[in-house]
């Protein structure tokens, strides 16, 4: 498949830089976009065509998009950050391409190449590099790169005209806090995700599915939702836009990869991140049970969360409609802290990139 050259279209209209630098001082998760964006057009017969950098604006769609009615809609998510010599570099964006199309082919759409995903982040944060927050804090530049269905029409079936577009947004912490413990809802109303269905894959719908959920947990004075598989209702299997990690001692464990949960790059970061530090990490399966017993036994010394938005977030405490328990001492736990820092010096530059995980520009 060929890849489209990216045209530019400079926009007119950026903001100034003390507008910008506005942002940049507090930028939050998701709030301010950058003065650009990509499209490339997909069409049956044709393939990939027009690939643009065009000013960040609005999209005009017709009432009757598919994806408006159907949600056949894929997306990413990864970040670039600026290194102690002010260049830029993003954290495993061939990772992040490859899920991408895993995800298209589940939601039955065209797979973009991996070069031409790489290829739109990169002229993307080149052309809007002034929107990368220095270094030295945990700010980043997150790229959100997306496909969205544009045939018109009411018929359910795969479309015939795509949009693949990236975005860019300055961000600072995803919780608010930094790297204050969150709390967990063990949810026993609403599952994520069921065998043979689209939990793997990085689609709308998952997170559609989860907010009813969400809004439980914050009813029940928690923060987040810990997912349990379908089947059994026993099985952990990961957060609504996190994947987990239990640390035994020298040993961290995150559930294994059923299908109904998403292969988030960090997860894999960790597994081969811990080993480089001198721990044993594994992929394996942790029940409810497993996870209140070893608590109570001392066994399981720490719990957090890992993603690109939110990076490494400790776990500090746990609800269910019949138990709660605190995690440890309710504070970030050692290994939480060391696997955090290790990973964030890679991703700023600061430590050697021995796993040729960043991509410099
Ligand atoms: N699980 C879900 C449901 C997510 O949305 C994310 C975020 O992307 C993750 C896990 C973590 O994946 P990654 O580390 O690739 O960001
Ligand atoms: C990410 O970490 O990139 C995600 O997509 C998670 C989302 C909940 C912001």
């Amino acid at each position: 498949m060929t890849t489209p050259t990216i045209e530019l279209k400079p926009s007119s209209h950026p903001l100034s830089d003390a507008e910008r630098e506005a942002i940049l001082a507090n930028p939050g998760f998701g709030r301010h976009f950058t003065d650009h964006m990509v499209t490339i057009k997909w069409t049956e017969g044709r393939g990939w065509h027009d690939a643009q950098l065009v000013p960040y604006a609005p999209l005009s769609l017709d009432p009757a998009n598919m994806t408006l009615h159907y949600a056949q809609e894929i997306f990413e998510g990864l970040k670039a950050y600026r290194r102690p010599d002010g260049s830029v570099a993003s954290f495993r964006p061939e990772a992040n391409a490859e899920r991408f199309q895993r995800s298209a082919r589940r939601l039955a759409m065209p797979e973009l190449p991996v070069e031409t995903f790489i290829e739109a982040c990169d002229a993307l944060i080149q052309l809007d590099k002034a929107w990368v927050p220095a270094h030295g804090g945990e700010s980043s530049l997150y790229l959100r790169p997306f496909m969205i269905a544009t045939e018109v029409g009411l018929g359910v079936k795969p479309a015939n005209e795509y949009l693949f577009l990236v975005i860019a947004s300055p961000a600072g912490a995803y919780f608010p806090g930094g790297v204050k413990p969150v709390s967990i809802w063990l949810s026993e109303n609403y599952v994520r995700a069921v065998p043979g269905g689209i939990g793997f894959a990085k689609t709308g719908g998952n997170y559609a599915a989860s907010l009813l959920a969400q809004a439980e947990a914050a009813a029940k004075g928690c923060d987040q939702v810990a997912y349990l598989d379908a089947l059994e209702h026993k099985w952990v299997e990961e957060l609504g836009g996190m994947n987990l990690y239990f640390v035994y001692g020298d040993k961290i464990v995150t559930p294994e990869l059923t299908g109904s949960l998403l292969a988030g790059i960090t997860r894999d970061s960790l597994l081969k991140l811990a080993k480089d530090l001198g721990y044993k990490s594994e992929e394996g399966r942790i029940s409810i049970e497993d996870w209140k017993r070893d608590t109570e036994n001392g066994t399981l010394t720490e719990v957090f969360a890992c993603g690109t938005a939110a990076v490494i977030t400790p776990v500090g405490s746990v609800k269910s409609a019949g138990a709660e328990w605190t995690q440890a001492d309710g504070q970030p736990g050692k290994v939480t802290l060391e696997l955090r820092k290790a990973l964030l010096d890679i991703q700023t530059g600061v430590a050697e990139d021995v796993h040729g995980w960043m991509h410099q520009l």
